[in-house]
């Protein structure tokens, strides 16, 4: 079968990111709370669209990103440069290069911090006096002052309740104005499908809909984990169910992820009543 990889989905071709929500005022509501000069905490499961919704929000806002990845390896420096040694006029002198907190608040852009509550939580309060009326801070590396651009703002996003993360501190989470992005459902996760997965048969989009209506459910009573819902997993199910037999896709995007078997039998029995003979 000949599979173009470079094949754009219809949301890539239109270039703009498209976040879709359900009939909540999700998008409306944090473009509101951003342009009041709030700063965004996104709170949802994995492949819920927290860094789709994040894009598509400096997409309406015109703002560049600045984006920082946070582990327990964060230091200072990732979120505010470092020092390096150059040559100036034939000498050497050491250098600052700028990271992506001094250069969002400088040139007023939007800072998206990944999984905010994987950082070390000594590392972050540096960030304080950025993100509240102060809008500035104190730069260790340079002594310097930073004060933000009237433009910068920050989206923040966690994944609660995953190994490795911890609960935020309550003084950085009092600056954040929080929103749940919860897993899309219905009509909204049918529009999703149509638009950015390679699966046009719009009578597997509706197996895939209720299909995951049935793994939020599961995952809601603790059969199943929540990740089992993830619309990121349901789209690699659906892009694969477009060369495949659904049920084998299903098996290798959603089930296969799962480290229980039982766990994969049950999202493999659910699916096998949608799918069962396809
Ligand atoms: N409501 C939605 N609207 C548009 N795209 C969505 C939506 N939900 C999920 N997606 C798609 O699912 C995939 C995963 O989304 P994204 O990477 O934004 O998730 P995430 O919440 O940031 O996950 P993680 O916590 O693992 O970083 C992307 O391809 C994204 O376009
Ligand atoms: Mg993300």
């Amino acid at each position: 079968m000949n599979v173009d990889r470079r094949r754009e989905t219809p949301l890539a071709r239109r270039g703009a990111p498209r976040f879709i929500a359900d009939r909540t005022h999700l998008v409306e509501d944090a473009e509101t709370a951003l342009r009041l000069g709030k700063h965004v905490l996104l709170r949802g499961p994995t492949g819920s669209g927290k860094t789709r919704l994040a894009e598509a929000l400096a997409d309406r806002l015109q703002l560049d990103m600045e984006s920082v990845n946070c582990s327990v390896d964060l230091d200072l420096e990732a979120l505010l440069g470092h020092r390096t040694l150059g040559i100036s006029e034939g000498r050497t002198v050491v250098e600052y290069v700028e990271g992506p907190v001094i250069r969002a608040m400088r040139l007023g852009r939007m800072l998206y911090i990944d999984e905010l509550n994987v950082a070390r939580p000594e590392v972050l309060p540096i960030l304080h006096g950025a993100l509240d009326h102060r809008r500035q801070l104190t730069n260790p590396l340079t002594a310097e002052v930073v004060v933000a651009h009237p433009n910068f703002c920050v989206i923040a996003a966690i994944n609660e309740g995953y190994a490795g993360t911890s609960a935020l501190n309550e003084a950085l989470l009092n600056r954040f104005v929080v929103f749940d992005v919860p897993y899309v459902q219905g009509e909204a996760l049918a529009q999703l499908i149509r638009e950015a997965s390679a699966l046009s048969n719009a009578d597997h989009v509706e197996r895939f809909v209720r299909l995951s209506a049935d793994l939020v459910r599961a995952s809601e009573i603790g059969e199943l984990p929540v990740e089992a819902a993830s619309v990121r997993a349901l789209l690699d199910a659906c892009d694969l169910s477009a060369h495949m037999p659904p049920l084998r896709a299903i098996r290798y995007a959603i089930a296969g992820k799962l480290s229980d078997p039982r766990e994969q039998d049950l999202v493999l029995e659910l699916a096998s009543s949608y799918f069962r003979g396809e």
